[in-house]
């Protein structure tokens, strides 16, 4: 297969792409120029956020989250990565993870700050889970890392956090809030989240690519990632609801692109009009974050595992 847009140059350059979804192969150099073009094009369309102040970028050591800090700063953005480190010893999960944020961090010699768990409360992720009595580790790591994510936004004054969620994560996300429901989480899903008091901007840039079209950019770019996901995710309710579009997208193809961007021309609003009485937000008693409640959820798990050991 031959690239497209070289052939409408008279070039006969072969295709390392094909986008069944938007019936287009392209070579190594159109590729990245698309793959470029359309991230920032959805950063100007939902005002994610400009070229003026920091851009705190969340970092996993996933293929998403280091392609998107090496784009953004490629565009010119000032960016700073952040990096949760979660103590998971399996696979030496953690420790792979922070090396390849590191290595970013050399190559475009920009800064990263390091969150340990264990160095800040205490434990790793799955200890507290344990002692906070949930069985959901994935879960209670979520809540940790959008409150540190959030704090260290807050602390440092950035003007926005981008983190890497992709398509496939969203459209799982968008399936499994229809098929219960819920109004609520519907309301809020969005390519962007504005700032509120005590809340930073959050913005998903690469909320329309497939993983594919992710994994190739960061292949193309030499970009050394994680191939192997949390081991704690077994639990989780997500693949399911990812393996069930990825057999409606191979039918077609199209599909999970389509429930995404119809959803915010034709749903979404109604959700958020459902919601408009929003819900009213305190300081936290213990580290004054924003939260529904007199004391935070990480306040209270903090609270609860004080001093409590497994032996
Ligand atoms: P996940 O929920 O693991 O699919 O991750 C979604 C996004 O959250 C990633 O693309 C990152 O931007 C961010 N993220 C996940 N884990 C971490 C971490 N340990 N440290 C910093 N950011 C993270
Ligand atoms: Fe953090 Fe699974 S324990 S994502
Ligand atoms: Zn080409
Ligand atoms: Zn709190």
């Amino acid at each position: 297969m031959l690239c497209k847009i070289c052939k409408t140059k008279g070039k006969r350059e072969k295709a390392v792409i094909n986008l069944r979804q938007h019936k287009l192969s392209l070579c190594k150099e159109h590729y990245i120029e698309w793959f470029e073009k359309h991230t920032l094009k959805t950063i100007k369309k939902f005002r994610m956020f400009s070229m003026d102040g920091k851009i705190g970028v969340a970092i996993s050591g996933g293929k998403d989250s280091l392609s998107l800090w090496y784009l953004l700063t490629k565009a010119g953005y000032e960016t700073v990565g952040i990096h949760i480190s979660l103590g998971i010893t399996a696979n030496k999960y953690s420790e792979k993870s922070l090396k390849l944020c590191q290595n970013m961090s050399e190559r475009l010699q920009k800064p990263l700050i390091v969150f340990n768990l264990q160095d800040n409360f205490n434990h790793p992720i799955e200890k507290i889970a344990e002692l906070s009595g949930r069985d959901n580790v994935c879960s209670v790591c979520g809540t940790f890392k959008r409150y540190i994510m959030n704090k260290i936004a807050i602390d440092k004054n950035l003007n926005a956090i981008a983190t890497g969620h992709n398509l496939d994560d969203e459209s799982a996300v968008l399936l499994s809030n229809t098929l219960r429901w819920e109004t609520g989480y519907l309301g809020r899903q969005y390519p962007v989240l504005l700032e509120r008091k005590g809340f930073a901007r959050k913005a998903k840039p690469f909320c329309f690519f497939t993983e594919k079209e992710i994994v190739s950019y960061a292949i193309l770019n030499n970009i050394q990632f994680m191939e192997t996901g949390c081991p704690n995710s077994e639990s989780a309710t997500s693949p399911i609801y990812k393996q069930a579009l990825a057999f409606l997208e191979h039918k077609m193809p199209g599909t999970k692109l389509r429930l995404y961007k119809e959803f915010f021309k034709k749903a979404r609003p109604i959700f958020t009009k459902l919601n408009e009485e929003e819900v009213k937000l305190n300081p936290c008693e213990k580290c004054e974050m924003p939260t529904s409640t007199k004391i935070c959820t990480v306040c209270r798990i903090v609270e609860k595992i004080k001093g409590k050991t497994i032996c």
